[in-house]
């Protein structure tokens, strides 16, 4: 009943107050790892800028497998990562890059680009970069439209780019934007890993997810703040993928529905370009 009321009050706040408030919360839950162990005191706190809950390094430590496993990440490889946050993936990544590759993160968070600078001053190898892009939940003051979004790094530069929970925050037409920009900074045969919500028949929504119809490709779990949370329909994710010039190479459904099919909580998208 109280967790209820709190949630109904926190659907009230604006986008910002509302996922200060949820780090907070993921924050008091890594109090106890912090104390133990004098390695995590350094983790970026949450409420600064939340990227979501669960356990910083274990959600980080995941997702690095999942590139390693389905995206063919290699230690030599350029990364580029789409939406870094605040370096939960950075942070297993450096040791891995470490001499040879080398890594670019950008996000539309000051804040968070801010922490991971901060995290990884000592490492030149690993660079990040803020863009003041619009975004209704992260960024609703950017004063960059998604659309004209360029990302930092030079044509066909990048070995594997990944974006990690991000394009579950944008509309069609910004994924669109996204998948052509990746299609410019992609070697010849390098790979995108994305994670989504992809919609397919009979797999629309979830009890954590009780997605709605938005516009024909996507749907949202608030129309108030539809960034909050979007998943859009498989075909339109591929056909994206097609006209931008990349190939999907695979599909793995997450466990935000029963039918997980690997270790993640939304659909990985792995696509190349040929
Ligand atoms: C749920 S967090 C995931 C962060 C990170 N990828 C991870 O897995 O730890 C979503 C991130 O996407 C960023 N974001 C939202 N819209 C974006 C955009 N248009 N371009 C780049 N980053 C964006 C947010 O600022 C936020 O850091």
């Amino acid at each position: 009943m109280a967790r209820r009321l709190v949630r109904a009050l926190a659907d009230l706040a604006p986008a910002g107050a509302r996922r200060a408030v949820a780090g907070a919360m993921v924050d008091l839950k890594s109090l106890p790892a912090r104390l133990r162990d004098p390695a995590r005191r350094a983790e970026p706190w949450s409420f600064v800028h939340n990227v979501g809950n669960g356990d910083f390094q274990a959600i980080g430590a995941m997702l690095l497998h999942n590139l390693e496993d389905h995206a063919g990440l290699k230690p030599t490889d350029q990364v580029l990562d789409i939406g870094c946050g605040n370096g939960r993936v950075a942070a297993q990544l450096a040791p891995v890059l470490r001499p040879a590759g080398g890594y670019v993160g950008f996000d539309i968070s000051r804040r968070g680009i801010q922490a991971c600078r901060r995290q990884f001053a000592r490492e030149p190898h690993m660079r990040f970069q803020h863009l003041d892009v619009w975004n209704g939940e992260y960024n609703a003051r950017g004063r960059v439209a998604e659309l004209d979004t360029v990302f930092p790094a030079p044509d066909q530069s990048i070995d594997l780019a990944f974006a990690t929970s991000v394009f579950t925050h944008m509309r069609m037409p910004a994924v669109r934007r996204y998948l052509s920009e990746t299609a410019r900074v992609l070697r010849q045969g390098g790979r995108l890993a994305f994670t989504v919500f992809a919609l397919e028949p009979g797999r629309e929504a979830s009890d954590a997810f009780a997605f709605q119809e938005f516009d024909a490709t996507s749907a949202v779990v608030d129309f108030r703040y539809p960034e909050r949370a979007i998943g859009h329909r498989r075909e339109a994710l591929e056909q994206a993928v097609t006209e931008a010039g990349l190939r999907v190479a695979a599909f793995l459904r997450g466990y935000w529905t029963p039918v997980g099919e690997y270790d993640g909580g939304q659909d990985l998208f792995v696509v190349v370009k040929p």
